[in-house]
């Protein structure tokens, strides 16, 4: 299985970063292709606990190399904070990170747009993260972006800040902001481009070099299907391209070459920020799965609103994604339930309807049918060996198989690297 990519298959926070931390172990190289530091992937491992946000969660099995793809966009400043962190942990990144230099930067007026933005839209907001990701994407595509390659060359970054600042703080002041400075904007940056060199060197050649050469590569998916930016519930979405197919224009991997596709789903379902959720508990219920799950953000701390396993929407997921496999994670946040409900599909007005037949505003009108099956209560924490599951717990997972149609592969059983059963 030379190329697998892991990918979220609900609103994010399905728990990407530890199960990529235990598959990297065997990974040559581990790359994100998407998104920037408005993904946040916990791990937790002999090193310590740490968030990462831009780093690949592959940086910690020492033979494997950490590739941030020519897809994402990234916030200097956050990034070498990353590094630090890791560095200050004991970890090697010399020769291990390698850094596109096609990456777009997140420039500080990219964080003020978007905050005008937010404001803008009132009670209809994102709800983003407030990383400058969607307004960075955005000057991508209309081709004023600033790259990675252009901060190499000072003069270059120099000329195109300019032009970029003399359209940006003229938006910013007719919206009520103060302009931004381009002098104190180049000196930040010119310190950030010397801590950021040693890392920027385009994974291309060693990616290719890789798949010559039978290498392991594994894709890390930040995000979530339900938040791409075509098939999510838009415009509660994130600014790139999630699905596996990100991965061709975000690192350069060709389609065919990826032979593993492996879903990420948690065993009931949570959103932050904005946006319909069908599923959602607003009750007391709700409340218990985020204190048991401990469901705040890793990149804002916001609380995160939880709700019932959806399948209409795994089944989705499924048919957009190709997923061959899945990993469930997080079935211990279950353990003190009576009663565990599934959503095996929406109706409207009496009707069956699906996830893809309608907006983000036909999903806030549309009802989820429920099915009950029992908790198990007792504690499943830190199994490794699926027959010593609770009996319910495995009817539970059966359920879900039969409801989405793909044979889940590992269940996690904790944030620690051990906690994980393989079937
Ligand atoms: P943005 O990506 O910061 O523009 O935010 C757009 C939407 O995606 C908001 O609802 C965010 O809460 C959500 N979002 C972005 N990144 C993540 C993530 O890594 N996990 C969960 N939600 C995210």
């Amino acid at each position: 299985m030379p190329v697998s990519i892991v990918i979220g298959s609900q609103w994010g926070d399905e728990g990407k970063g530890r199960f990529i931390d235990y598959l990297s172990e065997s990974c040559d190289f581990v790359v994100r292709f998407n998104g920037s530091n408005n993904a946040g992937h916990t791990v937790i491992n002999k090193f310590g606990k740490f968030a990462l946000h831009l780093i690949p969660s592959g940086i910690f099995s020492e033979k494997t190399k950490a590739c941030i793809g020519n897809g994402t966009v990234i916030d200097l400043a956050a990034l070498i904070t990353e590094v630090e962190m890791l560095e200050k942990a004991g970890i090697n990144l010399k020769d291990r990170l390698l850094i596109s230099p096609r990456c777009h930067l997140i420039l500080p007026y990219h964080k003020v747009l978007e905050q005008f933005y937010e404001k803008a839209r009132g009670k209809d907001k994102i709800g983003t993260t407030g990383r400058g990701n969607g307004p960075a994407y955005a000057d991508k595509i209309t081709r004023n972006g600033i790259r990675l390659i252009d901060l190499l060359d000072k003069k270059q970054f120099s000329e195109k800040l300019t032009l970029e600042l003399s359209l940006k703080n003229k938006v910013i002041k007719a919206l009520g902001g103060k302009p931004l400075d381009l002098k104190t904007i180049e000196k930040t940056f010119f310190t950030l481009r010397a801590k950021i060199m040693p890392y920027v060197s385009e994974p291309f050649p060693y990616l290719q070099d890789g798949l010559k050469n039978n290498k392991n590569i594994l894709l890390e998916g930040a995000q979530a299907i339900f938040l791409d930016n075509d098939w999510g519930t838009y415009p509660y979405v994130t600014s790139s391209t999630v699905l596996p197919g990100g991965s061709n224009a975000g690192a350069g991997i060709p389609p065919t070459k990826i032979n593993k596709i492996i879903g990420v789903v948690k065993a009931y379902t949570t959103r932050v920020g904005e946006g319909p959720f069908p599923t959602e508990l607003d009750d007391l219920v709700g409340k218990k799965l985020r204190t048991a799950g401990n469901e705040f953000g890793a990149t804002t701390g916001r609380p995160r609103r939880c709700g019932w396993f959806d399948a209409e929407l795994l089944r989705f997921a499924v048919q957009i994604n190709g997923f061959s496999e899945m990993a469930l994670t997080k079935i211990d946040v279950l353990d003190n339930f009576s009663e565990i409900k599934i959503c095996t599909g929406y109706t409207l007005n009496g009707k069956q309807v699906n996830y893809y037949n309608g907006d983000a505003k036909f999903l806030t009108k549309i009802k989820p049918v429920y099915k009950t099956l029992k908790g198990w209560q007792a504690k499943t924490r830190g199994i490794t060996e699926y027959k010593n599951l609770p009996e319910n717990a495995k009817h539970y997972i059966e359920e879900i198989e039969k409801q989405i149609g793909v044979s889940i592969k590992y269940v996690s059983t904790g944030p620690e690297r051990e906690a994980m059963i393989i079937r």
